[in-house]
């Protein structure tokens, strides 16, 4: 990479990755400032929310020699939430990976505009005690190697104050909204909701914390039911209506976040060794896993259904650790997306005043032998087998009793 022909004047460029918040604007002056570069800003709507066109401008006036904004929302809900819902994606159980999922696509785009532009450098605004620093150099050094990344959060040392006041200094326009208490990151697949008072693990977040999802006891008092169909393990189909993931993913959202179900509570371990207690509002992440799993249980083979657990797990701490571009990923892909050859099918789920229960399942697909499995007339399952499987079965801890317990 680098610059073309001889350049007197012309100074090397960084892309960075632009939120438009007090941080990465401050970032494209002291870029400048201390590495004498241009800054190209690159703001990726993965679903945030915001005005975008205003996000874009304000790199402009703050000094930025270019600034886009990359639409990714369809690329985010196929590439990326597709693969992770078919592999029901949860970080240590509990987290659908949404800020986790969308690190390593934004770090892609980024890699793509430093090619267009010439940049050889690239920024993010990560501290240095978060998981997304890694997600972002992870990726960015698999996919460009030759590329050096800044990380301006990690090397200056401002605090919200001197941040301001530096950003005063500079003519950047500071946010006039009332600065939100925490530290927010959010996408279609759900908001991750940090600091403030939610540091400390015993006190309970408080309402203004949440903005996916209505409080429980304001939800509707009679249930909503919606009915999932999936194809090849991924859904097509809301209440019948055929649609793409991008838009079913938006009304899942509304639909169970007004029910008040999707809120998720939880000590985590980070990868740099940080246990840290982290709030996430994910409504359809949560609920589509849940028809997800439930279909599987229907249609995988058992010893398939068993298997793929454990890989499922390997798969969330992967997307976690910003290992996405990865052969490892590839290859668990290949083997996931085999298995869902045969995960096709509806879901029906009851939401309810902050729950979200499976109250159905069918599918062409379906394992579940009603003669095999009744207790009623027309069953077909051989008794008289049972009794030789069960001795057999046992054979090895009986001779085990026998002769150590007396
Ligand atoms: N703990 C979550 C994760 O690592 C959420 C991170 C939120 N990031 C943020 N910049 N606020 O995926």
């Amino acid at each position: 990479m680098g610059q073309v022909g001889s350049s007197r004047e012309i100074k090397d460029r960084v892309v960075l990755a632009y939120s438009g918040g007090l941080d990465t604007s401050v970032a494209i002056k002291w870029l400048h400032e201390n590495y004498d570069l241009e800054v190209v800003a690159v703001a990726v709507d993965v679903g945030q929310g915001g005005d975008l066109d205003e996000v874009r401008d304000k790199a402009l006036k703050v000094g930025a020699v270019h600034s886009e904004v990359v639409d990714a929302k369809k690329t985010f809900a196929t590439k990326y939430i597709a693969p992770a819902l078919k592999a029901n994606a949860m970080y240590e159980q509990k987290y659908p990976l949404a800020t986790a999922l969308s690190r390593p696509l934004i770090a892609k785009i980024l890699v793509e505009v430093a090619e267009g532009t010439g940049a050889v450098f690239a920024a993010h605004g990560c501290t240095g005690k978060g998981n997304d620093q890694v997600r972002f150099e992870v990726t960015m050094r698999a996919l460009s190697p030759d590329l050096t990344i800044i990380a301006p959060a990690r090397e200056w040392d401002f605090t919200r104050e001197t941040a301001i006041e530096y950003a005063k200094q500079h003519h950047i326009p500071i946010p006039i909204t009332k600065a939100s208490p925490y530290s927010i990151d959010e996408n279609i697949w759900g908001k991750s909701i940090e600091c403030g008072i939610l540091e400390d693990p015993w006190i309970e977040p408080p309402a203004d914390a949440f903005t996916m999802t209505t409080d429980p006891m304001d939800a509707p008092d009679s249930p909503t039911y919606l009915e999932i169909e999936f194809g090849a393990g991924v859904p097509v189909a809301l209440d019948g209506e055929k649609m793409d993931l991008l838009t079913l993913i938006g009304k899942v959202n509304r639909i169970a976040g007004s029910n008040g179900f999707g809120r998720i509570d939880k000590v985590e371990n980070r990868l740099v060794g940080i246990k840290s207690r982290e709030i996430y509002e994910a409504p359809a992440a949560l609920t589509l896993t849940m028809a997800h799993r439930e279909l599987e249980d229907m249609t995988l083979e058992r010893d398939l259904a068993h298997y793929k657990y454990e890989i499922e797990l390997k798969y969330a701490e992967m997307i976690y650790y910003g290992l996405w571009f990865s052969p490892l990923r590839d290859a668990l892909d290949a083997f996931i997306d085999e298995t869902q050859k045969v995960v096709n099918g509806t879901v029906r789920m009851k939401l309810y005043k902050g729950s979200c229960q499976v109250v159905g399942r069918k599918s062409p697909n379906s394992l579940y032998d009603k003669e095999l499995a009744t207790y009623e007339a027309g069953d077909t399952f051989s008794h008289q087998s049972a009794a030789g499987f069960n001795k057999i079965f046992g054979l090895s801890l009986e001779t085990w009793g026998r002769k150590y317990r007396k």
